[in-house]
């Protein structure tokens, strides 16, 4: 072939030079650029091909093949440089493009309990520090725990203070939401042998219509406490113990006479703040007999004393809080203070 066309002489080393460049090229687009120079009309490629002519017959055939292979090897070499590329190029963007989605902008704001959880948390935790152990009761109770066991019978004028919700579950008037914590009370001496020293924080329902003071739905800490030879004294001092461990060493505390079904005697308890002034918390009493022998408990071997207050309205009286519906809107600005 010492007579051919120099563009046929010199093809295949100008495919390989080519192959050579598109192996080394950096990215794609010029992979591209590449390949369409060389196969273009100004390409070797090309100028073989036009070459063919010049070629004698009988070798035209075989020329013409050379040809088409080298046109074909550069769209190989060209594509497998693409592939090679298209991989670490799609992880370069996949890199250059990653959201930092944890990224903090500005001063991170960190949430907290809601005020009535942080009271609720302290008030366990005080209690406990006291001895006592944390028990639960249903929302939706029984009217008999609610009332009866607690000596409250039916057509008691007591059960008018309590404005029940009643469920309809059953026979009518059996089941009611609980009016407040004491039936815990019951439950507890049913399914504990004393002695029994318990606090039962929770949830309590009343038919009463929102207003700055009240809420249809609140929350009580109940407390119990069955041993032997327990008295009024044992209630004074362990209230004066808490409101000391609770409010502070500044805090003291009184009982005032009042009337509960449950309890015999029974008192309002006061807690006198380091400014002389004094705020009503709630309500206690020494177990009156028949709610000791509803609980299963004889009260001639045993007695005990219960207390209970409303947990929104510590709360209330600890911040100054004007409006306990406040308390439950979940405006930030108000949450935020506490
Ligand atoms: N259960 C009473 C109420 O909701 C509060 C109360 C008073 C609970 C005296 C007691 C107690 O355990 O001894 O108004």
């Amino acid at each position: 072939m010492s007579d051919s066309p120099q563009a046929i002489v010199t093809l295949n080393a100008s495919v390989v030079g080519i192959e050579a460049v598109i192996a080394e090229a950096s990215d794609t687009a010029a992979v591209t650029e590449l390949e369409s120079n060389a196969l273009g009309k100004n390409g070797p490629i090309m100028a073989a091909r036009k070459a063919i002519g010049e070629v004698a017959a009988e070798q035209r055939k075989d020329v013409g093949k050379q040809v088409q292979d080298a046109k074909v090897r550069i769209e190989a070499a060209a594509q497998a440089r693409r592939d090679e590329l298209a991989g670490s190029e799609r992880a370069a963007l996949l890199a250059e493009e990653r959201m930092d989605l944890t990224e903090v902008l500005g001063t991170p704001s960190v949430g907290h309990l809601h005020p009535l959880t942080q009271a609720w948390e302290e008030l366990e935790d005080t209690f406990i520090g006291m001895g006592f152990r944390v028990a639960e009761g249903p929302h939706v109770e029984s009217d008999w725990h609610n009332f009866d066991a607690l000596n409250i019978p039916k057509g008691h004028p007591a059960r008018d203070a309590f404005d029940s919700l009643y469920v309809n579950n059953g026979e009518e008037g059996s089941t009611v939401l609980r009016t407040h914590t004491s039936p815990v009370q019951i439950r507890t001496m049913l399914t504990q042998a004393p002695p029994i020293h318990i606090v039962a924080p929770g949830r309590v329902f009343r038919r009463d219509t929102a207003d700055s003071t009240h809420l249809p739905v609140f929350h009580q800490i109940e407390g119990l406490v069955i041993d032997k030879n327990i008295g009024l004294a044992d209630l004074a001092g362990t209230i004066e113990s808490f409101t000391q461990a609770f409010f502070g060493s500044g805090f003291t505390s009184r009982l005032r006479p009042n009337y509960f079904p449950f309890t015999e005697p029974s008192a309002e308890f006061d807690v006198q703040r380091p400014d002389g002034s004094w705020l009503e918390l709630g309500g206690c009493g020494v177990v009156h007999p028949n709610v000791l022998r509803a609980g299963g408990i004889d009260p001639e071997e045993w007695s005990g004393f219960a207390f209970g207050f409303g947990i929104d309205r510590l709360l209330s009286l600890k911040h100054g809080i004007d409006d306990i519906r406040d308390a439950y809107t979940n405006d930030i600005r108000f949450l935020q203070q506490f």
